[in-house]
C-alpha cells in the first residue's frame, strides 16, 4: 500500500511540530516543504527531499494528498484555495482566515471539491478533554448551566516583544481572541456540546506602541534584537468576555497574552445541575470532577478508566504522559483516517467548524467596538 504524500507550508514554530506529528503517523510522508526563508537549510535539517519558497510552484510540481498549511493569518485563505483549486486535501492552522467570507468561500470549495479539509483545534484531542465531552453527552455533569475559564499566556508582556501576530493586516482585525481565544471557544463548544449564541467583550490594548525588532524574527524565539523601529497596536492584548450558550447557559473567558507567568493556560470550567468539571493545559493529563455531597475526584489519563471513544486517542499507557504533539498527531491521524475511510469516525474540527469560530471572533470583535451583546449567527 502506497503511502499518503503530504507537504507543508511555512517552516516556522508550528510547521515544525506538523512534520514531527506526520512522521509519527508511519503511513504519511513528508515529500515536501515551502517556506519563505531558508528553505533549502530547513530541508536538509528535516531530511525533506524537496524544497521551495513559492507554494504555487510547490503545489504545481508536486503530487500530493495533502498539504498543511502553517503559515501567518492573512495567508491561510490565499493558500489553501489554491491547493482546494488543485484538488489537494488541507489542513489549516488556525484562525481559519482572516475574514468570515475568506472562511465562507473556503468551506464551500471544500465542500464542492468534496476534499478533505481540517482546522488544527488540537485541544480536542486530549484523552480528558475528549472524555468530559463523552461525560457530557452521556448527562454526568446533569444539565450544562455554566461554562467559563480563561487562555493565558505571558510571551507578549514586553514592549519589545514582537511577532507578526501584532500586526491586524496578518493577524486579522482580532489578535487574543483569533490567536488563543479560537482555541477556547471550540473547545468550550466541542465539549459541550452547546453553541454560543451571544457574547459581549471587553477589550483592552496596554501598549498602543511596541517596538519591533530590525532583521528576521521567529515566533517564540529566544533570540533578542539590538535595534527596534516603533510600530501602531491596533488589536487587543486582552480580552473579557461574557458569553450566553443557545441552553440558557452562561459563562465568562479571560483571554491574555500578557499575565506574567503563565506560559499557556488554558483552562475550561463546566457546571453543571450535578456536577462539574475543570481541564487545564498545563496539567493536561487530568480532569478535576467536583461534587457537592462527596469528595472531588482527580480522573488522570487511562484508557481502562476512558473506555468508548476516547480509547482510541490514548497512545500509551496511564502513567506515560501525552501532551501537545501527541495531541497533535491523534488530530491528523483522524484527518487521514477520513481520508482513506469516508466512513471512520472523527471528531476533528473540519471547515465548517473552522468557519464557526471565525463567526464568533467577529461577534466577539463587533461586541467589542459597539459595547454591547452580539448576537452569533447560525450556520
Ligand atoms: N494550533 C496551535 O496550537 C498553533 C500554535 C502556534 C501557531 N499556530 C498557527 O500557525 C500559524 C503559523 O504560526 P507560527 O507560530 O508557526 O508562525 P512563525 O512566524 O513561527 O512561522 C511562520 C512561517 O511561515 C513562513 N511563511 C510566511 N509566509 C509564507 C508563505 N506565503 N509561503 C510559505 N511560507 C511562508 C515563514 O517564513 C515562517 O517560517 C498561524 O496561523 C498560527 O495561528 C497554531
Amino acid at each position: 500500500m502506497r503511502k499518503v504524500r503530504s507537504a507543508v507550508i511555512g517552516l516556522g514554530f508550528i510547521g515544525i511540530a506538523h512534520i514531527e506529528a506526520i512522521r509519527r503517523l508511519g503511513y504519511v510522508d513528508v515529500v515536501a516543504l515551502c517556506t519563505t526563508s531558508r528553505s533549502r537549510e530547513k530541508a536538509e535539517k528535516l531530511f525533506v527531499d524537496s524544497y521551495y519558497s513559492d507554494y504555487k510552484e510547490m503545489l504545481n510540481r508536486e503530487e500530493l494528498d495533502f498539504v498543511h498549511i502553517c503559515t501567518p493569518n492573512a495567508s491561510h485563505y490565499p493558500i489553501a484555495s489554491y491547493a482546494l483549486e488543485k484538488g489537494v486535501n488541507v489542513i489549516l492552522e488556525k484562525p481559519m482566515t482572516l475574514t468570515v467570507e475568506e472562511g465562507e468561500k473556503l468551506a464551500g470549495t471544500a465542500e464542492e471539491r468534496g476534499l478533505v479539509a481540517a482546522v488544527n483545534f488540537h485541544n480536542r484531542f486530549y484523552p480528558a478533554t475528549h472524555h468530559l465531552r463523552e461525560k457530557i453527552r452521556k448527562d454526568d455533569l446533569g444539565r450544562i448551566i455554566s461554562v467559563s475559564g480563561c487562555y493565558v499566556q505571558d510571551w507578549l508582556l514586553y514592549r519589545t516583544d514582537y511577532s507578526w501576530r501584532l500586526l491586524s493586516d496578518i493577524s486579522g482585525a482580532t489578535r487574543a481572541v483569533a490567536d488563543i481565544g479560537s482555541h477556547w471557544v471550540d473547545l468550550a463548544e466541542y465539549t459541550t456540546g452547546l453553541k454560543v449564541s451571544e457574547v459581549m467583550a471587553d477589550f483592552q490594548t496596554v501598549y498602543e506602541k511596541r517596538k519591533k525588532p530590525l532583521g528576521e524574527s521567529q515566533s517564540f524565539s529566544r533570540k533578542k534584537s539590538e535595534t527596534y523601529e516603533e510600530i501602531s497596536i491596533n488589536t487587543e492584548d486582552i480580552a473579557s468576555i461574557l458569553f450566553r450558550f443557545d441552553n440558557g447557559a452562561t459563562g465568562c473567558c479571560f483571554i491574555s497574552q500578557m499575565f506574567a507567568g503563565k506560559k499557556n493556560r488554558i483552562q475550561l470550567m463546566v457546571g453543571g445541575t450535578e456536577s462539574s468539571a475543570e481541564w487545564n493545559m498545563e496539567n493536561q493529563e487530568e480532569l478535576i470532577l467536583g461534587f457537592r455531597d462527596r469528595g472531588n475526584e482527580v480522573l488522570t489519563k487511562d484508557a481502562r478508566l476512558m473506555a468508548g471513544e476516547t480509547e482510541a486517542l490514548i497512545g500509551y499507557p496511564a502513567g506515560h504522559p501525552e501532551g501537545f504533539p501527541d495531541a497533535f498527531k491523534q488530530c491528523f491521524n483522524q484527518v487521514y483516517q477520513r481520508f482513506l475511510d469516508p466512513d471512520s469516525p472523527v471528531c476533528y474540527a473540519d471547515f465548517t467548524d473552522g468557519l464557526r469560530g471565525m463567526r464568533i471572533c467577529e461577534a466577539i470583535h463587533n461586541s467589542a467596538v459597539e459595547h454591547r451583546f452580539v448576537k452569533v449567527e447560525d450556520l
